[in-house]
């Protein structure tokens, strides 16, 4: 599904540049579930954003299902994220002024679709993670748990074959992150492709690969018995 050959993404202000990611060249299939570890700094949110092509490599290419991305236009990728990928991000990221359901319409905001079937993709979306009961609540008045659920949601509404979570758990305890991360491995199960940034060593063990990076570089790769 998804070929990395040489990326490099190096950031450059006035006198530093910075190289995020180092010549990491990566191949994952469908259906996987990687987890991605590795120190603060290191190039994770970096690698993921541009998985999720809302950043570019500065070298290097990007297949995706065999077709070349880094040569798309900005116009092709949103469509292309729009159809395939779902986000989810250590903070949440809902929008405070709309409810739970509206939130999660959101993640159909860039699909076609008519206005009836919309609201039955944002109904099965939300039982599937267990917020039904909060459709008209406001993402102050739901716990951390509850919210990330709700984000959840929002990234699989649009049913994506890529789910991309960047330290899903990161803001959430133990009790809360264990369901976050028994709603992934259901998704993955079901059929979607998984990659996931994580600090946490138990929930890294989780997913059927784990790949370690390092000062931008990719340093290890093993599967992992699930
Ligand atoms: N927009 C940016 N401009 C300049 N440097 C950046 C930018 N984004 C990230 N970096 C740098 O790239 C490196 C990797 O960052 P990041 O991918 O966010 O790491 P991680 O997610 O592993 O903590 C860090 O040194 C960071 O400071
Ligand atoms: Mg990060």
């Amino acid at each position: 599904m998804i070929e990395l050959k040489s990326l490099s993404r190096r950031y450059r202000s006035d006198e530093i540049e910075t190289t995020a990611l180092h010549d990491v060249s990566l191949t994952i299939r469908q259906g996987e579930f990687v987890a991605i570890m590795g120190p603060s700094g290191c190039g994770k949110s970096t690698l993921l954003n541009i998985l999720g092509t809302i950043d570019r490599p500065t070298e290097g290419r990007y297949l995706f299902d065999g077709e070349d991305l880094t040569a798309r236009s900005e116009a092709a990728l949103a469509q292309h994220r729009a159809q395939r990928l779902g986000f989810i991000f250590q903070s949440f990221n809902l929008v405070d002024d709309l409810t739970i359901a509206e939130n999660i319409e959101l993640g159909l905001l860039y699909r076609k679709g008519r206005q009836g079937s919309r609201r039955a993709l944002v109904e099965a979306a939300m039982d599937r993670v267990g917020v039904g009961h909060r459709a008209r609540h406001f993402p102050h008045q739901l716990s951390g748990g509850q919210q990330q659920r709700a984000a959840i949601a929002r990234a699989i509404v649009g049913e994506p074959s890529l789910i991309l979570a960047d330290e899903p758990t990161g803001n959430l305890d133990t009790e809360n992150g264990a369901q976050v991360m028994e709603i992934l491995k259901g998704l993955n199960a079901a059929g979607a492709t998984i990659v996931m940034v994580t600090h946490s060593p138990s929930h890294a063990d989780q997913a059927g690969r784990r790949i370690d990076i390092l000062d931008g570089r990719l340093v290890a790769s093993v599967a992992q018995a699930i």
